[in-house]
């Protein structure tokens, strides 16, 4: 069932860690997952002390050091809280690295433009450290406590600007506010990358389409299987032919923003 470059392991915890606004940050011992992971793919993971442990749930691959990764994730659900008490020395199962991911700028490129909301940072910070132009990195919440990352998106050499709704933090407003001023500066040629709420990344995909630029989207939805066969994950996605579902578990979770169908588009 596992397509190439796909392992299914068990996998001890090495560190699991509270961050800020109900966010954790857990790192396992995978030393034959991490050569093959590409900035945007994701683990499927199995958390055995769950009863329904047969349902996995997708985490994006947040950092790669050496034989470790790991996920940033936030306790929402049963799932996510079953997994928030789980300890370094208990295991995982994990399927990875699942899903095709962002495209990693090639040298010469003019600067990214990454936007986050959430734990789109994790799903993000790969790409910064494998790009080899540092860019900026827009990242928003809706307040203080929902800003990840921002002194590790710094010590990568990239350039951080915060926004949050309720202003405890940067700028005070949306995150695609600061965006367009940045494209008011300076559009042509450069390329955004987004990972967060599907009404941010429809925000971004507009932006991008008004301005004739290239996006890529790394799209949020429910998962089972996550290796492609059950279809809980289709998205409607254009094609030379009109339209065809694509599953966000193989075909994504990154589109390119100008193939989405949105739920509103005519
Ligand atoms: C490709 C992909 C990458 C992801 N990466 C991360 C990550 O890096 N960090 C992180 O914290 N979460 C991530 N998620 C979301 C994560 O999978 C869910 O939060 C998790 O499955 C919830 O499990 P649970 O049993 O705790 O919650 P459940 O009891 O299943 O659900 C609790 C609440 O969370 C909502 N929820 C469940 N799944 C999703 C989802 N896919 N998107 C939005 N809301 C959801 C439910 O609707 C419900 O309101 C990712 C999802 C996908 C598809
Ligand atoms: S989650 Fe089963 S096909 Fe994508």
């Amino acid at each position: 069932m596992l397509g190439g470059g796909v392992l299914e392991r068990t996998v001890p915890i090495l560190t699991h860690e509270r961050d800020t606004g109900g966010y954790f940050r857990l790192a396992v011992r995978a030393p034959d997952i991490t050569p093959l992971v590409q900035p945007g793919q994701f683990a499927h993971v199995r958390i055995l002390p769950l009863k329904s442990a047969l349902l996995r749930r997708p985490f994006s691959i947040f950092q790669v050091a050496g034989e470790t990764f790991s996920i940033l994730y936030k306790a929402v659900g049963q799932g996510t809280e079953v997994l928030s008490r789980m300890r370094p020395g208990e295991e995982l199962n994990v399927i990875a690295p699942l899903g095709r991911g962002f495209t990693v700028p090639r040298a010469g490129d003019s600067r990214p433009l990454l936007v986050a909301g959430g734990y789109g940072m994790a799903a993000l910070y790969l790409l910064a450290q494998r790009a080899p132009e540092k860019g900026i990195v827009f990242v928003g919440g809706r307040r203080r406590q929902d800003i990840l990352c921002v002194d590790e998106f710094r010590a990568l050499g990239w350039e951080v600007r915060i926004t949050t709704e309720d202003g405890s933090l940067g700028e005070p407003g949306l995150v695609t506010q600061p965006l367009v001023e940045e494209l008011r500066r300076e559009s042509a040629g450069r390329k955004l990358f987004a990972c967060g709420p599907t009404g941010m990344l429809r925000a971004v995909g507009r932006i991008a389409e008004e301005r004739g630029m290239a996006a890529e989207l790394s799209m949020d939805e429910h998962m089972c299987c996550g290796v492609g066969v059950c279809l809980t994950c289709v998205i409607p996605v254009k094609t030379s032919a009109g339209w065809e579902y694509q599953r966000t578990c193989m075909e994504g979770p990154v589109f390119d923003a100008r193939q989405v169908v949105w739920e509103t588009d005519p």
